[in-house]
């Protein structure tokens, strides 16, 4: 199965921007990370940032069908995007919605989030290792889709065998 893994405006200049708030880490070295989460785990992963809306919006269309779940940092667009927020609900995949910072304690226009209504989860406030905590999540939620589809599908194997 397969996470992907979308990134917002300027989280490519972590490591660099206010250290004080988003800490010391590249974005590369949580990725990589990520990565070897995800192989130890037996999942696909695939990395994406971008500082444009319009491509953020195209990359979540395009995990319909070739993604199982979604993680998903909107940065600075978590606060204003009904774009982003309606590619999600189209999908419809499992997605969780992380942040490195907590956004309820900072100024009060990031306390709101358009897209946390519709994930499965928010992350916020962990640091670095929000992207941790938020692939154990997607992990589990994962692992219990498989588990239904495999229970499905031998539930309809038993059915054909009755019916034959
Ligand atoms: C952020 C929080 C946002 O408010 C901010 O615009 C970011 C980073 C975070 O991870 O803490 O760019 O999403």
């Amino acid at each position: 199965m397969k996470i992907a893994v979308i990134q917002g405006p300027n989280l490519n200049m972590l490591g660099i921007r206010e250290q004080n708030v988003y800490g010391p880490m590249k974005l590369e070295d949580i990725h990589t990370q990520m990565k070897n989460v995800a192989e130890q785990n037996g999942f696909e992963i695939e990395f994406f940032q971008s500082n444009l809306e319009g491509e953020i919006v195209d990359r979540v269309q395009e995990c319909m069908g070739d993604s199982d779940g979604i993680i998903i940092n909107p940065a600075a667009y978590t606060h204003t995007s009904i774009a982003i927020r309606d590619a999600i609900s189209a999908v419809k995949l499992p997605t969780i919605e992380v942040h490195i910072s907590n956004i309820h304690a900072r100024e009060e226009f990031r306390s709101k989030s358009l897209i946390a209504p519709v994930c499965s989860g928010q992350i916020v406030g962990m640091g670095a290792f929000s992207y941790h905590l938020a692939m154990m999540g997607m992990m589990q939620i994962l692992n219990e889709v498989k588990a239904m589809r495999e229970q499905q599908a031998a539930a309809q194997a038993q059915q054909m065998k009755q019916q034959a």
